[in-house]
C-alpha cells in the first residue's frame, strides 16, 4: 500500500533534497506538487520544482499557487538560497511543465478525490490555509499534515522567536492549527540535529549518481550561511525531516502538545506558543517531533537518492 501524499513547497534547497527523498520513495505516492511563495518569490519556486523534478526522470504535476501571504508583504530569504532560490549546481531549463491550475484548485479537489491523503507543507501554509478556507470540508479526507516549521527549544530563525515558514504567514499557520486536521510539526528542536557535516555530503557525493552529487553541491551552497550563523559543522537539512517522518517515524522523538501560533503584529509575529510541559489545561492538538536520530536519517537518505538517476 503506498500513501498518497502532496508537497506544498517554496524550493529551496532543503525542499529540493525533500521532493528527492519522496520521489525516490516507492512508499509514497507523491500526487501533486503545489509551490507557494517563501524562500524565494512563487516564479522562481515554481521554476525550481520542475527542475527537480526532472532530476528524478518522473512524471509528477507541478502547481503554482499564492504569490503572496494571506494579509502581508512577502518576506524572501535569498541571503540564505541565493539570488535563484536555488544556488550550487548548474540545472538545466526543466522539461516538466508547469500545470495550468492554481494549486490551490488542485489541492481542493485532490484532497476530495483522495481520502486519506497526506499534505506536506514545506514552506509557509499560505495554500494549505486558502484550501481549508475555501472548502473546510476537505478536513475530513484529510489523514495528517506532517509540516516543518516553528520552534521551541531552538525558538527562531528569522527572528528571535520565530522560525520563517510560521513567520512569512503567521495568518495561514494559525488557520492550518485551528482546522481541526492532525497536524504534526517538524520544528527546528528537530531539524538543527540533522546537519549536513562533510563526512556525510562526502556519503551522498559518492553515492555514483547525479541525484547524490546534486543534493551535496546544494548544501554547499545553503550551509556556508547557517555554519556562520550557527557556528556548527553543517546546515540543518530542515524539510526532508517532513518526508523521512512518513517512511521512518522510529528514527524520531515525539511529544502530543498544544501549539498556538502568536498573530499579533510586534516582537513575536509568528512564534509557536508550545505548551510542552502541559502548564495549561488545552488539550493537544498536534505531534510536536523534537528529535531525529540524524545518522539514521541521512543513512535513509543515501539508500533512497541511490535509486534515482
Ligand atoms: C524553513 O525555511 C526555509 O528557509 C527552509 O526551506 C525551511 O522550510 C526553515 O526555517
Ligand atoms: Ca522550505
Amino acid at each position: 500500500m503506498t500513501r498518497p501524499v502532496i508537497i506544498d513547497t517554496d524550493p529551496g534547497q532543503d525542499d529540493a533534497v525533500a521532493i528527492l527523498l519522496a520521489l525516490a520513495s516507492p512508499e509514497l505516492d507523491v500526487r501533486g506538487i503545489t509551490c507557494v511563495a517563501g524562500n524565494v518569490p512563487l516564479p522562481l519556486t515554481s521554476l525550481n520544482a520542475r527542475k527537480v523534478v526532472d532530476l528524478t526522470g518522473k512524471d509528477v504535476p507541478v502547481y503554482a499557487g499564492c504569490a503572496a501571504p494571506l494579509d502581508r508583504p512577502l518576506v524572501t530569504a535569498e541571503y540564505v538560497h541565493g539570488r535563484t532560490g536555488l544556488d550550487g549546481p548548474a540545472l538545466p531549463v526543466p522539461v516538466t511543465p508547469l500545470q495550468d491550475i492554481h494549486a490551490v484548485d488542485f489541492l481542493i479537489d485532490a484532497v476530495k478525490a483522495t481520502p486519506g491523503i497526506t499534505l506536506c507543507p514545506l514552506g509557509p501554509l499560505t495554500n494549505i490555509a486558502t484550501a481549508l478556507t475555501r472548502a473546510p470540508g476537505i478536513v475530513r479526507n484529510i489523514k495528517e499534515i506532517v509540516m516543518m516549521g516553528g520552534g521551541y527549544f531552538e525558538q527562531g530563525n528569522i527572528t528571535p522567536s520565530a522560525e520563517f515558514n510560521i513567520h512569512v504567514d503567521p495568518t495561514a499557520a494559525d488557520i492550518v492549527l485551528r482546522s481541526g486536521a492532525q497536524v504534526t510539526v517538524l520544528p527546528l528542536d528537530c531539524t538543527h540535529q540533522a546537519l549536513t557535516t562533510r563526512p556525510r555530503l562526502e556519503a551522498l557525493r559518492r553515492l555514483g549518481n547525479r541525484a547524490g552529487v546534486v543534493v551535496a553541491e546544494l548544501a554547499d551552497f545553503f550551509e556556508r550561511y547557517d555554519k556562520e550563523k550557527y557556528g556548527t559543522d553543517g546546515a540543518p537539512l530542515h524539510d526532508p525531516c517532513v518526508i523521512a517522518w512518513l517512511l521512518r517515524p522510529e528514527l524520531f522523538v515525539a511529544r502530543e502538545v498544544h501549539v498556538t501560533v502568536d498573530t499579533r503584529e510586534g516582537l513575536t509575529l509568528g512564534a509557536t506558543v508550545v505548551d510542552y510541559w502541559r502548564v495549561t489545561d488545552r488539550g493537544p492538538n498536534v505531534t510536536w517531533v523534537r528529535g531525529i536520530n540524524a545518522d539514521g536519517f541521512f543513512a535513509l537518505l543515501g539508500e533512497r537518492l541511490a535509486r534515482l538517476p
